[in-house]
């Protein structure tokens, strides 16, 4: 499979080539019309030889023989462009013209990442992980502790807000230790109380850092196995298994069939043979999860992921009382 960088790098090879083309073609038409400019491109490059000749044979002269020539081929260029001015072309219209000045479209400067490449690779990364508008709005930073009340809930024995902020330090953690973290997340709990709103968290901060992260629930992620299957979205498939998180939100609402829980067990079991991290949610609770899902997929979950509960009001809820 590509990588999104070797895809964008393939861009970026086709657009110099392009420029290269664009230039050599604008260059001939100008020569056609303007010969004396053929002329006087032919002359700053052999000017330069004659000259370096000259010093060579003359060094004594060297200093005399190079201001000579910087003044000749001024002049030159001060004529190529009194020819294209009077004629309304730019100053620049025969030089390629750079989307990035910095690293001349070749995405690398002194052999490390442009800011153009490296914004490149992010927003493809947004792209690919099925996230690209939801993060501008769910993320660290609007991350509303509020949300969850500090009065004791039912004989838990955390306040839901206490449980939240130990929650959201190991998501902290979680990212600050990316890719190295020790275990995967495993968050269950009740709908509307933020399961889905913190892997959106995890998911921009590690894409904002580079990593590959996909996004897919349950039912979608199956869908898109069985398309694999049949021969399509391979590229997807492929994604799924190598990228650097992979978020399965809603488990337990895909249809359960043989062929779902074997997709299911086969992506866990691949992801955790190479050591890639996963963040599952369910809205299951764990009874539930084990009367539903066979021994080989609990034992994977429960040795390899650290669990969460969620548990509160239900903050959808709370959010359309308070309006
Ligand atoms: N910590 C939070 N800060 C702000 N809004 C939140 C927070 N957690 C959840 N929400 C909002 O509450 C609603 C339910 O959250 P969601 O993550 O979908 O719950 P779950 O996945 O557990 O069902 C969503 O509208 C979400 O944007
Ligand atoms: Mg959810
Ligand atoms: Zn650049």
């Amino acid at each position: 499979m590509n990588s999104p960088l070797s895809k964008i790098l393939m861009q970026y090879e086709k657009k110099r080539d392009r420029d290269r083309r664009d230039l050599l073609a604008r260059r001939e038409e100008i020569y056609k019309r303007f010969p004396r400019i053929r002329e006087i491109d032919g002359e700053i490059s052999s000017v330069g030889l004659e000259k370096i000749n000259e010093a060579y044979r003359l060094p004594e002269n060297c200093g005399h023989i190079l201001d000579e020539l910087s003044a000749k081929i001024d002049s030159l260029k001060r004529e190529k462009q009194e020819i294209l001015a009077s004629h309304g072309y730019s100053p620049d219209c025969m030089q390629i013209k750079y989307e990035c000045a910095d690293c001349k479209d070749t995405g690398y400067v002194g052999g490390a990442m442009c800011h153009c490449l490296k914004q490149n690779v992010i927003s493809a990364l947004y792209d690919l992980s099925h996230l690209k508008s939801v993060l501008k709005y769910e993320n660290f930073e609007s991350f509303d502790i509020s949300l969850y009340s500090d009065q004791p809930f039912g004989d838990s024995a955390k306040s839901p807000k206490k449980n939240m902020e130990n929650i959201y330090l190991e998501c902290i953690k979680f990212v600050n230790s990316f890719p190295d973290a020790d275990c995967s997340l495993f968050f269950y709990g009740n709908s509307g109380l933020g399961k889905t709103f913190l892997s959106h968290c995890i998911a921009k901060d590690l894409i904002d850092k580079g990593y590959t992260v996909i996004y897919q629930t349950a039912p979608d992620l199956i869908d898109v196995l069985r398309k694999t299957a049949l021969g399509e979205d391979t590229e997807e498939a492929a994604l799924i298994e190598e990228c650097d998180l992979l978020i399965l939100d809603d488990l337990g609402t895909e249809s359960a069939t043989a062929y779902s829980e074997q997709v299911i067990f086969n992506i866990i079991n691949a992801r955790l043979l190479a050591g890639k991290k996963m963040i599952i949610s369910t809205n299951f609770n764990l009874e539930e999860l084990m009367n539903t899902y066979p021994e080989r997929i609990c034992s994977r979950i429960f040795g390899n992921f650290r669990i969460y509960a969620f548990y509160g009001d239900d903050i959808r809820l709370k959010k359309i009382q308070a309006i």
